[in-house]
C-alpha cells in the first residue's frame, strides 16, 4: 500500500481497501457469468486489523452462493507486513452481492454454481439463506 492511500498517521483509508474488494469481486464473477456484472450490494463488511504504508495486501474472492441473476462472494483480505516475518493476518472481509447484466443492462441468468465439498455446500446454504432474507426485505421496501 502507497502514501497517496493513507492518513497522516500512515493508516489505509477504509475506502481503499474497498475499493480493491469490489474489483475482486467484479472480477471473480465477470470470469463467471461471462457478461457484465454490476455490486447490488454489501454485506457484513468487518475491518479486523488496522492497514499501514508498505504492507502488502493480499484480496481473494470466491462465490458462495448463485441465484438466477445474482451472484454472493465472499470476499476475504489478509494484509502482510513486509518489514517482518509476521505470516499474513485476516484484515477485512464481506460478502458482495453481484448481478450479471445483459447488452441492455437488463438482469441475465447466469449459470448454476457448481457444489463439491460439504463446506461448499454449507456456503451455499448460507448464502440461500441470506439471499431469501434481502429479497423478502426488498419486497417489503417495494410495497
Ligand atoms: C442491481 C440491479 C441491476 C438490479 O436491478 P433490478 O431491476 O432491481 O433487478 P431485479 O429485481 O430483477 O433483481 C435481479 C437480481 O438481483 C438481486 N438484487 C437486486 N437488488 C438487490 C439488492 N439490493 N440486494 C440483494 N440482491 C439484489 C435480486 O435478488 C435478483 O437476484 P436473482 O435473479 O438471482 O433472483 C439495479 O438495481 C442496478 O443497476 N443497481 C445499480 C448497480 C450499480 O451501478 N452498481 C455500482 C455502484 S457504483
Amino acid at each position: 500500500m502507497m502514501p497517496s492511500q493513507a492518513n497522516v498517521e500512515g493508516n489505509i483509508h477504509g475506502g481503499e481497501i474497498m475499493k480493491i474488494m469490489d474489483s475482486c469481486a467484479y472480477a471473480v464473477t465477470r470470469r463467471y457469468a461471462r457478461t457484465n456484472v454490476v455490486t447490488a450490494r454489501v454485506d457484513e463488511l468487518q475491518f479486523h486489523q488496522p492497514i499501514k504504508v508498505g504492507d502488502l495486501v493480499i484480496c481473494s474472492a470466491k462465490i458462495v452462493f448463485a441465484g438466477n441473476t445474482s451472484m454472493e462472494v465472499y470476499v476475504n483480505v489478509q494484509v502482510e507486513d513486509l518489514r517482518s516475518h509476521t505470516p499474513p493476518l485476516p484484515a477485512l472481509s464481506a460478502y458482495f452481492t453481484m448481478v450479471a447484466l445483459d447488452r441492455n443492462s437488463k438482469p441475465a441468468h447466469i449459470p448454476p454454481l457448481e457444489i463439491n465439498t460439504n463446506e461448499e455446500k454449507k456456503d451455499f446454504e448460507a448464502g440461500k439463506a441470506r439471499y431469501a432474507s434481502y429479497k423478502a426485505k426488498r419486497q417489503h421496501e417495494k410495497k
